[in-house]
């Protein structure tokens, strides 16, 4: 079921244009997480959807109600959408209680409404014996879920989080990365997440949408941008992989693709025409190393241990690859080692 459509939205600061003419549908209770570069776009689009920003042009409907288009602007109070930013904004004299309850004493909710809706959002971010705590008295992890409360109190249509968790150190980051995943599959709430972390873009999304320069690149599930990036953008920019560019099929060699200067592989999973040019993108894990047999000769000139993995890079005919293997069979700088490819994805140039 949808709970948003964004339609041709546009939206321009002077004369940079900063969201180019994106559509997309969100889906209710969706996890769904927006990455791209910094500058891409990726704030401001969550802006005009709580409606931060108007839009220049193009629609956003939430619920079957148009909430903004070049005419139309419904204020941002009453959308109904939550908002949680990187920073967590917390009234600093105000406890756990108050900064939670704040949004709902605005709307001008009864008392007991406010006690049981705070109450049970507390227990929900797990701050039981908090609410009389002042921001000061808190860890960041605290007050980041002191910020997602305040957000959930509101009962929100969507829920938008601006890199809520980049200020927590790592481990904190995790624990609160599958918490807000918990919720959202409890409380059964759209998230529309922005983060520059692709490990917790990958563990937690139910979709991953790329952004580069205002546009929208690819949509899909984690496993299908990853396994399937549609761009050598996309491929580039979740996970490592190489690029390799203008490859051809060649007819002397019995209908093989050239890869490099010298090696052909055998055109088992692409369907290419005679000297039309494409881009492959190889991840370092599909690539394996041997001692004595392979589609081609290399050289292997760094190694970075990683613990469970090692990681090389192989120089191929002048070209060097990164390859990734598991931390069984160890090969040294200098030493020579055949490559052989098991998957390998054209993408769009
Ligand atoms: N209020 C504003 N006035 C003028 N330009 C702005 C404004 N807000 C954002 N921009 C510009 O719009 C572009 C997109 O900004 P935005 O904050 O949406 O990027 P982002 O993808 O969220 O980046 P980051 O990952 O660094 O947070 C940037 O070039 C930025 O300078
Ligand atoms: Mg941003």
């Amino acid at each position: 079921m949808i709970q948003a459509t964004i339609r041709g939205l546009s939206k321009s600061y002077g004369k940079a244009m900063v969201i180019n003419s994106l559509d997309l549908d969100i889906y209710k209770g969706e996890m769904l997480t927006i990455v791209g570069p910094s500058g891409c776009g990726k704030s401001t689009f969550l802006s005009c959807i709580a409606g931060l920003e108007r839009v220049d042009d193009g629609t956003i409907t939430i619920e079957d109600e148009l909430v903004s288009s070049r005419n139309y602007f419904k204020l941002p109070e009453k959308r109904q959408i939550g908002l949680v930013f990187q920073n967590y904004a917390l009234w600093p004299h105000k406890s756990v209680f108050e900064n939670i309850a704040y949004p709902l004493r605005i709307k001008k909710e009864c008392r007991n409404s406010i006690k049981n809706k705070v109450a049970k959002v507390i227990g929900i971010v797990r701050l039981v014996g908090k609410q009389k705590f002042y921001p000061h008295e808190l860890s960041g992890g605290e007050k980041q879920r002191v910020a997602l409360a305040r957000a959930l109190v509101m009962n929100p249509k969507i829920l938008l989080l601006d890199e809520p968790l980049s200020n927590l150190d790592a481990k904190l980051r995790e624990e609160m990365q599958y918490e807000i995943k918990h919720i959202q599959k409890d409380m059964n709430i759209t998230i529309v997440h922005v983060t520059h972390d692709q490990h917790e873009a990958m563990g937690i999304s139910d979709r991953i949408a790329v952004m580069n320069k205002g546009k929208l690149i690819q949509i899909g599930t984690p496993k299908e941008i990853y396994e399937d990036p549609k761009t050598k953008f996309v491929a580039k920019f979740i996970g490592k992989t190489n690029i390799l560019c203008k490859c051809v099929k060649d007819h002397s060699q019995k209908n093989s693709l050239k890869l490099f200067k010298n090696t052909f592989m055998k055109d088992r999973w692409i369907e290419v025409s005679e000297g039309e040019k494409i881009t492959l993108s190889i991840r370092p894990e599909d690539i394996c190393l041997k001692k004595d047999k392979g589609m081609c000769k290399g050289v292997v000139k760094k190694v970075f241990y990683g613990g469970n993995k090692i990681e090389y890079i192989v120089c191929v005919e002048n070209r060097n690859l990164m390859v990734q293997t598991s931390n069984k069979k160890k090969y040294e700088v200098g030493e020579e080692v055949y490559i052989s490819i098991n998957e390998i994805k054209v993408v769009k140039a």
